[in-house]
């Protein structure tokens, strides 16, 4: 089966009766007029129905917790969404973790993960029972048992460890292979498991968690991280008599941002997960483990659109013609960070033959600031709209005030409604930390 990470689009897009490109029912081009652009636009459908599919295509193990990293895209109203399917969230931050518990997450199923975290965040952790804590380092596994024993609280936690898996996707989102700031390294586990059994009463070691990176369209690597998951688990317990009982394997799986990305489904990637267990549980003499899923990008990449206005275009003689947006860079950095290649549509007349190349260029103050590089448009006007597809994961939640440009709004579209989720910045908003001191007031 298909599923909804190997589409271009979200899975409710089509061309309506005006000729305009409408997402859960709504005209693009009203919900450019209605809420301004740069505008995000989230499909409720896609989202559930994906977040469906992880359930389905896992259903056929028995231990199975699915959890949404949610520096993909974090807001309440996806909180809700996601907590309604039955997922707990993957945290990374203070941030995250107070956003989740305020939307009403159930935080028993909730992970706290990352390779810095504060003090602060451990003990605001604790205290709202966050379900697991990923520990990532020595440091870690101190200031943790010190913020559980003053809370009086025994905490279930897992290793983050390093795998030692290469993957082919860009170097900035690798993780999983050695030479990376995530995690123990195999080497460490050892040292790590003896100081928690010795010295680090408050703490409850229960598994093993990897990440290896992300937008992968390989399957066999999930299958060798289980096996290598597996393997650590079956020597702890030969050398400690410690049985783990979970394994988290991360997210990663890619999503199709153009026509030539051939991403997996999920349950290609369920399938290979499952059979490494029970190829490699035995081998490694360990019980069969509960597993945690952690996608990010597969879940909520699709199911979001970027909207833009078209403004200026330049014609360089004999060279590029460059046709400008209202945004760019700031609410889209993936382009300029990752060299990320984007699809985009007119919204507005969808059906015009594609008969120039341009670049289509961001409104910031930066060369770099191009969102696509020489691509096939029907010629572009003033006041057309562009729909850029699958901009939903790391889109906003990467997004800056870079030029001190406002922040778009999100829209969520569903059945012909749209009601928004993050309110487009004021310039209120955007001085409201800034401070002028006493003897510089004018
Ligand atoms: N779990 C852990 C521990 C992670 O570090 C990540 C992503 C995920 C899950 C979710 O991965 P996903 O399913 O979304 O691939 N900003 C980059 C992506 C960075 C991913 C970081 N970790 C980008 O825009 O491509």
């Amino acid at each position: 089966m298909t599923t909804a990470n190997q589409s271009l689009k979200p899975i409710t897009t089509q061309i309506n009766d005006d000729n305009h490109i409408e997402i859960g029912g709504c005209d693009l081009v009203e919900l450019a007029q209605q809420y301004g652009t740069p505008l995000y636009v989230y499909d409720e459908k896609t989202i559930r129905t994906i977040a469906q599919q992880y359930k389905s295509a896992f259903s056929k193990y028995p231990k199975v917790s699915m959890l949404y990293a949610s520096k993909a895209f974090m807001t309440k109203a996806v909180v809700r969404i996601l907590d309604e399917e039955g997922f707990g969230f993957d945290m990374v931050s203070g941030g995250e973790i107070y956003t989740a518990s305020t939307a009403g997450a159930d935080m028993k199923k909730c992970l706290f993960n990352g390779n810095n975290k504060s003090y602060d965040e451990l003990q605001m952790a604790v205290e709202l029972g966050v379900g697991l804590i990923s520990v990532d380092n020595f440091l870690e596994l101190t200031l943790l048992n010190e913020v559980a024993k003053s809370n009086n609280k025994t905490v279930d936690i897992l290793l983050r460890v390093t795998p030692g898996i290469e993957c082919h996707t860009h170097e900035y989102i690798q993780t999983g292979h050695l030479d990376s700031k995530f995690g123990f390294d195999l080497t460490q586990t050892d040292e790590a498991v003896e100081l928690i059994i010795d010295e680090y009463k408050n703490l409850n070691l229960v598994g093993l968690h990897a990440h290896i990176g992300s937008q992968i369209f390989e399957t066999t690597i999930y299958y060798d991280e289980v096996d290598v998951l597996l393997k650590e688990m079956g020597r702890i317990k030969t050398k400690y008599g410690l049985n783990l009982t979970h394994i988290n394997l991360g997210g990663g799986l890619g999503i199709k941002y153009t026509e030539s990305d051939y991403p997996p489904s999920i349950d290609e990637i369920a399938d290979k997960i499952i059979t490494s267990i029970h190829d490699n549980a035995p081998k490694y003499n360990v019980e069969l483990p509960e597993i945690h899923i952690e996608p990010g990008r597969s879940i909520i990449g699709t199911s979001g659109v970027t909207l833009y206005t078209v403004g200026s275009s330049k014609q360089v003689p004999n060279g590029k013609k460059y046709v400008a947006v209202d945004g760019g860079m700031a609410d889209n950095p993936r382009p300029s960070l990752y060299q990320a290649v984007y699809t985009a549509e007119v919204a507005n007349r969808p059906d015009d033959k594609a008969t120039e190349t341009v670049t289509i260029a961001g409104r910031f103050c930066e060369s770099g600031d191009i969102l696509i590089k020489d691509v096939k448009m029907p010629e572009l006007k003033e006041g057309d709209i562009l729909c850029f597809y699958n901009t939903g994961a790391y889109g906003y939640s990467m997004s800056s005030n870079y030029n001190r440009v406002l922040k778009p709004a999100a829209v969520l579209v569903n059945n012909s409604q749209s009601d928004i989720i993050i309110n487009r910045e004021s310039y209120e908003n955007l001085v409201a930390c800034d401070v002028i001191p006493e003897r510089l007031k004018k």
